[in-house]
């Protein structure tokens, strides 16, 4: 392997000033998020997302971005695997993107609730078929024996909804993040990075640069 020590990039493509900033954090979180997605970066909606038990032990795992609004930002998943349990002795999370390409990580955190059924549903039956049966097969987080007993898994559910739609478990769903903060970071020279960080007052947002 390389010698890790000695790999470093200066961060010099860009420059945030607070003059440049929307008042509002997420629509400078939308403006950040079209520029990844128009330049094609691959995965631009993937976030780390991270939780932690009732004790404060955390978790971090990447999951897809799926809807963002003023209400907040919606993930779905499996509300039985260890993100679910973690969130619902702890409902409370943190979110990281990283766009490499632009040298630009945002990072967000806010207390986390379900999404509604509705929205659960409209999400589930916009997906691929093969997802929906995935969403099934897959008892996210457990321990399985090995390939083959997921593989049959999903050719039973395949044959079960061979006749009839494949409707939302009720143990898959959105989860949606309400932020109380934000931090927008761009990679500057000699790490004296740009960062400005959002919290949340009774009077809406205060904005305040940090030190890199
Ligand atoms: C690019 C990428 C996108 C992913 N998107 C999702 C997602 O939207 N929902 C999800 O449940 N898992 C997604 N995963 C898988 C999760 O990282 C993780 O393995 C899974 O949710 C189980 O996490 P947990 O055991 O901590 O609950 C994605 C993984 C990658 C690498």
């Amino acid at each position: 392997m390389k010698n890790l020590e000695s790999l470093r990039r200066e961060y010099m493509s860009r420059v945030l000033r607070v003059e440049n900033l929307h008042i509002n954090p997420v629509t400078q979180f939308e403006i950040w998020l079209n520029e990844a997605l128009n330049a094609g970066l691959p995965d631009a909606n993937a976030m780390a997302l991270s939780t932690a038990t009732a004790a404060g032990k955390p978790s971090v795992r990447i999951v897809l971005l799926k809807h963002v609004s003023s209400k907040g930002f919606s993930f779905f998943t499996n509300y039985e695997s260890k993100k679910a349990i973690q969130i619902k002795e702890n409902p409370y999370g943190a979110l990281l993107f990283y766009w490499n390409t632009f040298e630009r990580q945002v990072r967000i955190e806010g207390p986390i609730e379900k999404t509604s059924e509705k929205e659960s549903d409209e999400y589930f039956s916009a997906r691929p078929e093969g997802s929906r049966i995935g969403a099934w097969a897959s008892p996210q987080s457990r321990q399985i024996p090995n390939r083959e007993y997921l593989d049959a898994l999903q050719e039973n559910y395949i044959r079960l909804f061979k006749k009839s739609e494949v409707k939302r478990p009720l143990f898959w769903g959105g989860y949606l993040l309400k932020p109380n903060l934000f931090e927008f970071w761009q990679g500057r020279e000699n790490r004296l990075h740009d960062r400005f960080e959002y919290t949340l007052r009774s009077g809406g947002w205060e904005i305040h640069r940090l030190a890199p």
